[in-house]
């Protein structure tokens, strides 16, 4: 069954892989991201920290436990030391892991921690167009050395100073704004959503700040304050929500008429909008 209020036809938001197609496999693995491909999403999201040794590599925590059978924190390893690891076949038993991962991917070499590299070109060489949507985390401790080392890799693929920023392949995402204000500075033509666990006070316009471009609340904020997708649309800028996966979240946001659907279930909200 569609969703409510999927009657109008024209009506196409973004349907966003979060951490890859990660209900189907372990996340932020090339395999979730093959999946999601596979599943027909439009764009994928992933979590960006820095190795050591100044990698970007895709892990959402800031310690490997767990999505990995190592222990530590990622900015503690070079990359070879956190390419040892297996990132593909969780810990039965550890919170989050048991019941949630059904499909472990068997190729060794797709166990591997992804590196935000690998992870560029496998948008760029994809067989359609894809987008991509990748958040920085720990912006504060390190002063801005993950946007720079991000603006970098993004100019290494021609990727930073797309020609119109409604069509760019490439949109970052931060909860600090200012994160989001540094990636402004940095690549200004660089579409940007500010993530919101709540919609302050000061947001309930819905004028969303300088250099933020889209806005990107929790799905459990649009519950809380439905009006300010409305307000939001008001002012000509996007919301993407997240992270919409099951159906009275898909239900809520669909009549909301979000701009993107950041979900764990690709190919499920797909199928629900009958694509
Ligand atoms: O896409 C935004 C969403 O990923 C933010 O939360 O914790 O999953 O990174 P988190
Ligand atoms: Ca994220």
């Amino acid at each position: 069954p569609r969703p409510a209020g999927t009657g109008a036809a024209e009506y196409r938001p973004l349907v966003v892989a979060h951490r890859g197609a990660s209900e189907d496999v372990a996340e932020h693995t090339l395999g979730a991201y093959r999946r999601a491909i596979d599943d027909g999403a439009d764009a994928l999201e992933c979590d960006v920290r820095l190795t050591r040794d100044g990698h970007l590599v895709c892990v959402h925590d800031r310690r490997v436990e767990r999505t990995s059978n190592g222990r530590g924190v990622v900015s503690e390893f070079a990359l070879d030391e956190l390419s040892t690891l297996d990132f593909g076949s969780w810990h039965p038993g550890l919170p989050d892991s048991a019941d949630r991962l059904v499909d472990p991917d068997p190729d060794p070499e797709r166990q591997s921690v992804l590196t935000f590299a690998e992870l560029l070109a496998l948008v760029v060489d994809a067989p359609r167009p894809l987008r991509l949507l990748v958040e920085t985390k720990h912006p504060t401790r390190y002063a801005g050395l993950v946007e720079r080392a991000l603006v970098t890799e993004l100019r290494r693929f021609g990727l930073h100073d797309p020609p119109d920023p409604d069509t760019a392949p490439v949109t970052v995402m931060s909860f600090s704004l200012l994160a989001v204000r540094r990636v402004a500075e940095l690549a200004p033509r660089l579409p940007t959503v500010l993530l919101l666990n709540g919609i302050p006070v000061w947001l309930r316009t819905g004028t969303l700040p300088a250099g933020v471009r889209i806005a990107g609340p929790g799905v459990a904020a649009v519950t809380d304050q439905p009006h300010f997708v409305e307000r939001v649309h008001d002012t000509g800028r996007k919301v993407y929500v997240w992270t919409v996966n099951d159906p009275a979240d898909l239900d809520l946001v669909t009549s909301l008429r979000v701009d993107g659907i950041i979900t764990d279930r690709p190919g499920y909200v797909l199928r629900r909008f009958g694509r």
